[in-house]
């Protein structure tokens, strides 16, 4: 089960306890600030059944008949998706042997070089799509699907195309849905009361995960125990109270930058993840902990002069996973010209494990406080628990800080500019004012 443990912190939880049981209460009976956008607060037990067996079959289908499947979406509608496939699969599952279709993400941004190579590394194979998107117009996907869609097109025609498209999508509104509709295409649904980057466990992360070859019913499974743990209230028995408590604690004493570490590779795009979760929740009305990550022991080389002497207003998460899967020791070298014999016969987790308690220490001996998040090993099962737990702990932190956790008004900023550069019709004449500032 996952712990947290605060030891390495100077953070003072308990008066939190009082806001904490407001905030719990605003989570568990939808009547906070946002309260329209808490449905992945029960979904692990209440999501709708029906279509969970239609994604499993969907996912079957195209293993049956693709070689490649394009996700199109862009922030909380592929970066869970994401996040879940390289933790439990890899960050290398496109280039390993496997029965299951490689998975490109797409729509993720504007780069023309970044779609041109997609298409080449598909080639002539066999492809699908699944795109991705809550209102249906977001710019980035939707170009991408224009592009996909024309290619399945040409390769399938018009019908085939149509069978090989999946569109994740609101149940009754928006450009993308009413294309779905027209066209016929399998349609998946993103609940209204479910913001992006809390919709990992419902079509939105699924479709792709199960493609990818995961045990659904455990990561499921995994979200709905912490779901359960994450009912009952108080700062004993409550992973997401303490670590809420806590990072809002050492904000209050002063802290501006949280980085969450993990010593795993393919933990990376995990804390791609936990960064939109909480940098959408929190940052807003001028406030919020800036959610950063590293790698370790890699970024020990590139950022760890940083985090250990520079300016001290960082708290660092550790996410310790459990024991690898592989078993891999040192071996022994009679030349011994790098010294590392006395290492011989360990193994990788032991001396993972001595790196882990080192770099701990010296940080803390550095006035970076860590909170540390035992997660148990990698599996399904213990990633549906930390995808829960952070999910849960997000809210209460929002609500703790004040904030409305389930909005995002400051992402619209660079929409308006961007059309109205792109000459959008109905933004002529913010378009005309730009160009002046840009002096165009
Ligand atoms: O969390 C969010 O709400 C955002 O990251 C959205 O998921 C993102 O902007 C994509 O929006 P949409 O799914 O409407 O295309």
């Amino acid at each position: 089960m996952l712990q947290v443990n605060l030891s390495s912190s100077s953070a003072r939880v308990e008066p939190f306890a009082e806001s904490l049981a407001q905030a719990h209460t605003w989570l568990q009976e939808a009547t906070g600030r946002g309260s329209d956008f808490v449905g992945w607060v029960n979904l692990p037990r209440d999501y709708d059944k029906a279509e969970y067996a239609r994604i499993q079959a969907a996912a079957r289908k195209i293993q049956s008949d693709s070689k490649a499947l394009v996700v199109i979406g862009i922030g909380g509608s592929y970066l869970g998706a994401r996040a879940v496939i390289e933790l439990l699969e890899s960050n290398n599952y496109n280039l390993r042997k496997k029965n299951t279709p490689n998975i490109y993400f797409a729509g993720n941004g504007l780069s023309g070089d970044a779609m041109q190579e997609i298409f080449d590394l598909i080639g002539d194979d066999d492809f699908s799509v699944n795109v991705i998107s809550k209102s249906g117009t977001t710019t980035e996907p939707a170009v991408a699907f224009r592009f996909f869609k024309a290619r399945l097109e040409e390769k399938y025609g018009k019908a085939g195309a149509a069978e090989r498209i999946y569109a994740t999508t609101d149940k009754a509104r928006g450009a993308l849905k009413s294309l779905a509709n027209a066209e016929g295409y399998d349609s998946y649904v993103v609940p209204d009361n479910v913001g992006g980057r809390f919709s990992v466990l419902t079509a939105v992360g699924l479709l792709p995960i199960a493609v990818a070859g995961i045990d659904l019913d455990e990561l499921m499974r995994g979200a709905a125990d912490m779901m359960e743990t994450c009912r009952r209230p108080g700062l004993e028995s409550n992973p997401a109270w303490q670590y809420a408590a806590a990072r809002n604690d050492l904000y209050g004493q002063g802290k501006k930058v949280e980085i969450l570490a993990a010593y795993e590779p393919r933990a990376r795009f995990f804390a791609e993840w936990w960064k939109q979760l909480y940098g959408e929740s929190e940052g807003k009305e001028g406030k919020g902990l800036l959610p950063a990550s590293v790698e370790f022991t890699a970024d020990l080389h590139s950022m760890g002069q940083y985090i250990q002497q520079g300016e001290r207003t960082m708290i660092e998460t550790v996410i310790r996973f459990g024991k690898s899967a592989s078993h891999l020791c040192v071996p022994h070298d009679d030349a011994d010209g790098d010294g590392l014999n006395f290492l011989a016969g360990k193994d990788m987790d032991f001396i993972a494990t001595q790196a882990m308690d080192g770099t701990l220490l010296a940080h803390v001996e550095g006035g970076v406080p860590n909170l540390i998040i035992h997660a148990g090993e990698i599996n399904a099962y213990t990633c549906g628990e930390l995808i829960y737990f952070f999910e849960y702990a997000c809210g209460l932190s929002g609500y703790l800080l004040g904030v409305n956790p389930f909005d995002q008004p400051g992402v619209e900023a660079y929409k308006k500019n961007m059309f109205a550069l792109l000459g959008k019709p109905g933004y002529e004449d913010m378009g005309a004012a730009l160009r002046a500032k840009l002096g165009r």
